[in-house]
């Protein structure tokens, strides 16, 4: 199976901003990051795709699924509190999505607890780094069989 990876506005700099919310470690190195998951489930393959534009992150959810894709982890950053539009491309999917956050949105300012995402997704992770994807990722690689 093959995951795509969306991440949306500023996770391009993960690594380097604000460290103590999102961690010291960037996406720079995907296959070193997934390597330990991808050995535990042969032939996955996992994609990452970082936008910081709303419209290209609909569109990459629109064509996840004539891409090849079986499951979307989309990280919509700051979108993940006013995208309505980007909620309602992940409903039309027809994909398993899961919702990774980096940092714990719900102990941070109270605007972070408004989440417009999550009812698009299976479920929601949040505050575990990029340990996050790493669970995200076997999450689909278990509950999507047979795609
Ligand atoms: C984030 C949390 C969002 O509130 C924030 O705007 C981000 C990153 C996270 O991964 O913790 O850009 O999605």
């Amino acid at each position: 199976m093959h995951i795509l990876i969306i991440n949306g506005p500023n996770l391009n700099l993960t690594g380097q901003r604000e460290p103590a919310h999102y961690g010291t470690v960037s996406f720079d190195h995907p296959e070193q990051l997934f390597d330990q998951v991808i050995r535990r489930y042969p032939g996955l393959q996992v994609t990452i795709y970082q936008s910081n534009h709303e419209g290209d992150l609909i569109d990459a959810v629109q064509r996840a699924r004539e891409n090849g894709f079986s499951g979307i982890i989309v990280n919509p950053g700051a979108f993940t509190h006013t995208s309505v539009a980007l909620a309602d491309a992940l409903r039309a999917a027809a994909l398993p999505v899961v919702e990774v956050h980096l940092s714990h949105i719900y102990t941070r300012e109270v605007f972070r607890r408004h989440n417009l995402i999550a009812t698009a997704c299976i479920g929601s992770i949040s505050g575990l780094g990029i340990d996050g994807y790493l669970l995200a990722a076997e999450y689909l690689a278990n509950h999507s069989a047979g795609e």
